[in-house]
């Protein structure tokens, strides 16, 4: 091959790049800088006095830092930069740091090419038990503390899939997490009911969120585990299943949209908000997350989608802008 066939080598480089800059942030949240430089310790060597570390050190990984635009620098002094200030000062309610860190190792180190060989997931910690409330908690810090900022985007949502908040309308919210796509629908409405179903630590959250926005009694609660919940028959009108499919095997879906199936009302409509392969060249990283934070999880395409809740029973399954998919109980 003649050298100038070889190919150049910027997409390594790009990767040493995310390598370095993981290690940076790893190790800035382990010592707390930003929460140092918050405090007026803002300078590497106030920072090294005080802590009694190398200031070498200190002073390269501040650099480094404001290389990944986490910090800034003006001459000796540091600042933070607004998402550093909301989402890496511990103990703010939007603090992400600890989700960072736990996430950053969410391939067990290495124990993800073992879990391709074998094919048994998932690899560190399965993300459809209650064992990680915390991450989901974490995850949305920023919609349980301005829920507002989420309801246009939502309404529209709705507007789309042509859903109307009508005085009556019972809507099961499965797996809601911060549940706000059903609060926008029940803030248009009073008369709308709103059921959610996540693990109880979950539920407990979004209800101060629904306390807060004033909608609390529109609220019914039902905790626990989504396989053994009973869902009833007959109940609701419209059931919001918002990213949790993806986290399942088709069987499973099947068997979830069954469940859903009977919960619903004849005319009620399932709506699937959730990963979806859509291209031949799907390059979403999420995809490879779900392989390994769940057993049996995938990003599945419209047609396989269609088939589950075909086989469920539903029918007029139609995908909306390439997002949400609908379908009927007819
Ligand atoms: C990715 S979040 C989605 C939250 C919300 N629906 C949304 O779209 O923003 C997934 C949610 O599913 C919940 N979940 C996962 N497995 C569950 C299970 N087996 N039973 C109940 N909730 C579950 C998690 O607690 C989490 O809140």
């Amino acid at each position: 091959m003649e050298s100038q066939e070889i190919p150049k080598s910027e997409v390594i480089e790009q990767v040493y790049e995310w390598i370095y800059s993981l290690g940076a942030l790893r190790a800035g949240l382990e010592l707390r800088v930003w929460e140092k430089i918050a405090a007026g310790v803002d300078t590497a060597e106030k920072i090294a006095a005080q802590e009694g570390w190398n200031l070498a050190g200190v002073r390269v990984l501040l650099d480094t830092i404001c290389a990944l635009k986490l910090l800034t620098r003006n001459g000796e002094r540091y600042s933070l930069v607004p998402e550093s200030a909301y989402y890496l000062i511990p103990g703010k309610p939007t603090y992400k740091g600890g989700i960072v860190q736990h996430e950053i190792n969410w391939e067990g180190n290495g124990k993800l090419a073992e879990a391709i060989r074998s094919g048994v997931r998932p690899v560190v910690y399965d993300a459809t038990t209650a064992d990680v409330v915390g991450l989901w908690i974490a995850d949305y810090s920023r919609r349980w503390v301005y829920p507002e900022a989420y309801f246009d985007i939502d309404n529209k949502l709705w507007q789309s899939l042509e859903i109307q908040a009508q005085e009556g309308l019972r809507v099961l919210d499965l797996a809601c997490g911060p549940a706000p796509i059903s609060m926008a629908l029940a803030r248009l409405n009073p008369g709308v009911c709103i059921t959610w179903l996540d693990w109880e630590d979950v539920l407990q959250t979004a209800l101060k969120v629904a306390v807060g926005l004033g909608i609390a009694n529109q609220v019914v609660l039902m905790p626990g585990d989504l396989w053994s919940v009973d869902l009833g028959s007959d109940a609701f009108d419209v059931a919001y299943l918002g990213n949790v499919t993806h986290f399942f095997s088709p069987e499973e879906n099947t068997r979830l949209f069954r469940k859903v199936y009977s919960a619903l009302a004849r005319g009620g409509c399932i709506v699937v908000d959730s990963v979806v392969r859509r291209e031949s060249a799907f390059t979403d990283t999420v995809a490879l997350w779900l392989y390994a934070a769940t057993a049996t999880g995938g990003a599945y395409d419209f047609a396989e989608y269609r088939t589950m809740l075909e086989n469920a029973g539903f029918a007029n399954v139609r995908d909306f802008d390439q997002g949400p998919i609908k379908a009927v109980k007819p």
